[in-house]
């Protein structure tokens, strides 16, 4: 078998058997296929499609391509969270807390950012001390010891995906069905849970960016789920806004501080109570998702998910008098105002834009090998449907570099979109598959 002649077979949009496809992930990630040679079968994918037994096929081939962990020590029904990406998500920052502090135990491995979306573990290495780098033994061990831990994906986690996903992302060919699907089912099944919960985000700061993709991405991760024994459900979210009022690392924490403390955004709450009832009910924990929900508004009013959250920081190393007074976590060294020149309603808000200034400020990567600034970032004051005044405040700006701030204020500015027209809020939970 050889790389060209499967790379001749996609192009010429045959479907590829389950040798050709192991031969491929088995070799690219060994580097015996070359990053050109993976580029070109890619994009071919990319252009052509993949059948379902062709996709389930690269998730098993890339879940196998590491470690596959066992939680089954965790307990029957072990949830795992995955999120598709948007801007201005700290979910998982907020949620796990809370459904740990309600008894469900968490074992979460998350990702970095890379490009306009955002990684949860940038935003935690942005609470100082706070260690993302656990053996899989600590790991466990911090679940069975406090009933939850956060960390960075293991080198040996999926490693396919892993070198596939930084190639797809600089060739263009992240927004793709089965690539998407693929990538997250295989991190799914390789990290051990056999329960899972995907946020499906839809709209202009999403890879999705139309309902019905982001209903055939559903169908496909389902469907791998069952496959794999892994019973998936999806919650199809809204991304046509950033979520929450923050975009940026630290600026993020201290939004998920402020949540935990019972100060939460309307967007974020509704996403977080959705997703969180459905992983308890997963879990065997609570099958009626209202109660769930009420519970996990109980769990936030008296504390215990705050305390929940201070446990895990601290637990893991992370300095938590930051989390008690957000007044220490330093600020960047230009916080500016941005205000509206114009009076109406919010139309829209450019979501992604929003996203690649931020990461423009240096809150996210352009490379993988990129260094972080987690002070920088954007505060959104104004969503869709809000009214403003001329010369409200739109937003704030943190920014560490004048010209990267000038040129921000200036494509801050035209991320939104007024009317004069009354405009309704929009629906922030768009479907639930399973
Ligand atoms: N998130 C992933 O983990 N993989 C993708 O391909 C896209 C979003």
């Amino acid at each position: 078998m050889n790389i060209l002649d499967i790379i001749c077979k996609k192009r010429d949009k045959k479907e590829l058997n389950k040798e050709e496809i192991d031969f491929f992930v088995k070799g690219y990630t060994k580097g015996e296929i070359t990053d050109y040679q993976a580029s070109a079968l890619i994009m071919a994918i990319y252009l052509n499609g993949m059948s379902n037994k062709e996709i389930t096929n690269l998730t098993l081939a890339m879940a196998y391509s590491g470690e596959v962990l066992d939680l089954s020590k965790l307990g029957e029904n072990v949830v795992d969270k995955h999120s598709t990406g948007g801007i201005g998500d700290k979910i998982t920052l907020i949620l796990m807390p809370i459904i740990s502090a309600l008894g469900v135990p968490v074992a979460k491995m998350s990702g970095r950012g890379l490009g306009f979306t955002g990684g949860t573990v940038d935003k935690l290495e942005s609470i100082p001390g706070y260690n993302t780098q656990l053996s899989i033994d600590e790991f466990i061990e911090n679940v069975k010891k406090i009933g939850i831990s956060l960390m960075g994906q293991t080198l040996n986690l999926a490693p396919a995906d892993k070198k596939l996903y930084s190639l797809r992302d600089s060739i263009s060919c992240v927004e793709n069905i089965p690539l998407i699907a693929s990538s997250i089912m295989s991190k799914k099944i390789a990290a051990g849970a056999n329960k899972i919960v995907l946020e499906v985000t839809v709209g202009n700061g999403a890879f999705m960016k139309n309902i019905n993709d982001a209903r055939k991405l559903s169908e496909t991760m389902i469907s791998i789920g069952k496959l794999a024994g892994k019973e998936t459900v999806c919650i199809l979210t809204n991304m046509d806004e950033p979520l929450g009022y923050s975009i940026g690392n630290t600026l993020e924490v201290i939004e998920a501080i402020e949540a935990l403390q019972g100060d939460m955004e309307d967007d974020v709450k509704e996403v977080v109570m959705e997703l969180g009832s459905y992983m308890i009910k997963l879990a065997g924990c609570g099958d009626n998702i209202e109660d769930n929900k009420q519970r996990m508004l109980e769990c936030i009013d008296s504390g215990n998910a705050y305390m929940k959250f201070l446990e895990l920081i601290q637990n893991q190393g992370g300095d938590i008098t930051y989390i008690n007074d957000i007044s220490k976590f330093e600020n960047a060294k230009y916080v500016v105002p941005v205000h509206t020149e114009n009076s109406g309603f919010v139309k829209n808000i450019d979501a992604e834009k929003l996203g690649k200034i931020s990461c423009y400020l240096g809150a996210g990567r352009v490379k993988k090998e990129d260094d972080i600034d987690y002070q920088v970032g954007l505060i959104i004051n104004k969503k869709i449907g809000d009214k403003v005044e001329n010369n409200d405040v739109l937003g704030i700006i943190h920014a560490n570099d004048e010209e990267k701030l000038k040129k921000a204020i200036d494509e801050f500015k035209e991320c939104f979109q007024l009317t004069e027209d009354y405009v309704e809020k929009p629906k922030v939970i768009l479907g639930i598959i399973f």
